[in-house]
């Protein structure tokens, strides 16, 4: 029997900024699709624990390299919840607190991490196909996405949001501080000389500033 080339495995490529609701648009666009999903910021987030765990020091190109290259990383599901383990510990938690997010944003800037990192996301493209989110999904990981979208919103409501979040989770927050350091990661992400994060050329851009979450599901699902 022969198995179909990776290529013909479809891809939707959806991209943006933190807070843009990418992640809830996209793990429901694959429960939707009977799809599997690649959320690439954990990959980033986990060899930024692993980094912050080994004390690699976030100017030494080659260790931070080294560490994202030998990542002992899995994905668990249990009963419809993914857990995330690093080395065997159960990181899920740590993985959405905000300095891990902000390590992630630095180390994701050195070339040597990013290629590190590409394979192994390349590797989430199984039949029958994959809802992939990240900042480079249809620029540099899957530029043959048959869809493309670029989620955006502005930077106030993506902080706002955040802010609702981590307050439900208990973590205390400041949202002035909060749009400080959203201002800052995007200015980070958009303004490094790898993959920086943009709209591929034949992507769809949809901004989520006035919208529901309802409203744009239905939208991309509009687009497929
Ligand atoms: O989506 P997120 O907040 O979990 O991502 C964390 C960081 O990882 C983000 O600031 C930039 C980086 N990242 C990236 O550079 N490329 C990706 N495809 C995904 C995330």
């Amino acid at each position: 029997m022969s198995t179909p080339g990776k290529s013909d495995v479809p891809v939707i490529a959806v991209d943006g900024p933190g807070g843009s609701g990418k992640g809830t648009i996209t793990t429901r666009l694959a429960e939707y699709l009977g799809w599997h999903f690649l959320d690439s910021g954990a990959l980033y987030r986990l060899a930024a624990l692993a980094v912050m765990k080994k004390q690699v020091p976030l100017d030494d190109e080659a260790a931070l390299g080294e560490v994202a290259a030998n990542l002992d990383i899995r994905f668990e599901t249990h009963g419809g919840a993914v857990k995330a383990l690093l080395e065997g510990e159960d990181v899920t938690e740590r993985l959405r607190f905000e300095d891990t997010g902000v390590v992630a944003s630095k180390i994701a800037a050195i070339p040597a991490v990013r290629a590190a990192l590409s394979e192994r996301q390349r590797r989430f493209r199984q039949p029958p196909g994959l809802v992939a989110d990240g900042r480079d999904m249809g620029t540099v990981i899957f530029p043959d996405a048959g869809l493309k979208i670029f989620l955006t919103a502005s930077a106030e409501i993506r902080a706002e949001r955040r802010y609702k979040q981590l307050k439900e989770k208990g973590e205390s927050v400041n949202l002035t501080r909060l749009f400080r350091e959203i201002k800052a990661r995007d200015l980070r992400d958009q303004s490094r000389s790898v993959a920086p994060l943009r709209p591929a050329e034949d992507a769809v851009i949809i901004d989520s500033t006035g919208l529901s979450i309802d409203e744009v599901f239905d939208k991309v699902v509009s687009l497929i």
